[in-house]
């Protein structure tokens, strides 16, 4: 197969994961939401999970001063929404209110979680240490909440959404014998 050279800063459109989850963030004022994609689980129990929160965004300092966080999961539903929270940020607005986004408290700690969102993940930062070089912290989930299937898991009514790179938009599905 021939091939090209192309722009290193696309690379990432072949390589960048999913699903899109909703951050939250617990502040002085209030709390805070923006959505991300660039995450990997670590280790399957206790899970560990590696999340990129650029040093731009106000989450930046609110993951790293309050040491937890809340992973929601959204469903299609909330696609605009999602977008929405992604384009602007917590330094000048309040998401929540702008978006009609609303909290119930965490079981386990400061930052809320998503009520529209059909899973919510209570995280607490275990490895800061590639924060400052690579925007990566290290999360572990301590309380993990879904619907009642038991799994967490979304249905076929409610998708939730992955963030594909324009293009890459084809679907297939294979049976899996992970975990
Ligand atoms: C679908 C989607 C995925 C995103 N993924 C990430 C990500 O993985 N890491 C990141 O730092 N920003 C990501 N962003 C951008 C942030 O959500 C955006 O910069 C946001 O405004 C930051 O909000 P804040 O300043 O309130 O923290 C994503 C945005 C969208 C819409």
């Amino acid at each position: 197969m021939s091939k090209q050279a192309f722009p290193l800063g696309k690379v990432y459109s072949l390589l960048e994961p999913g699903p899109v989850v909703l951050l939250v963030t617990a502040g002085a004022k209030r709390p805070n939401v923006m959505p991300m994609s660039w995450l990997t689980m670590l280790e399957f129990e206790p899970p560990l999970v590696g999340i990129v929160v650029s040093q731009n965004n106000y989450s930046f300092g609110l993951l790293a001063e309050g040491k937890a966080c809340s992973l929601n999961i959204p469903t299609a539903e909330l696609a605009e929404q999602v977008v929405g929270c992604g384009n602007c940020s917590g330094r000048e607005v309040d998401k929540f209110a702008r978006f009609g986004l609303t909290t119930r408290p965490a079981q386990t700690m400061a930052p809320p979680l998503l009520e529209q969102c059909y899973a919510s993940l209570e995280c607490r930062l275990v490895d800061a240490s590639m924060a400052e070089r690579y925007n990566l912290f290290v999360l572990e989930v301590v309380q993990a909440l879904g619907g009642p299937d038991g799994q967490g898991g979304a249905n076929a009514a409610s998708p939730w959404l992955w963030y594909v790179h324009a293009g890459l938009s084809n679907e297939i599905t294979l049976p899996s014998r992970m975990k």
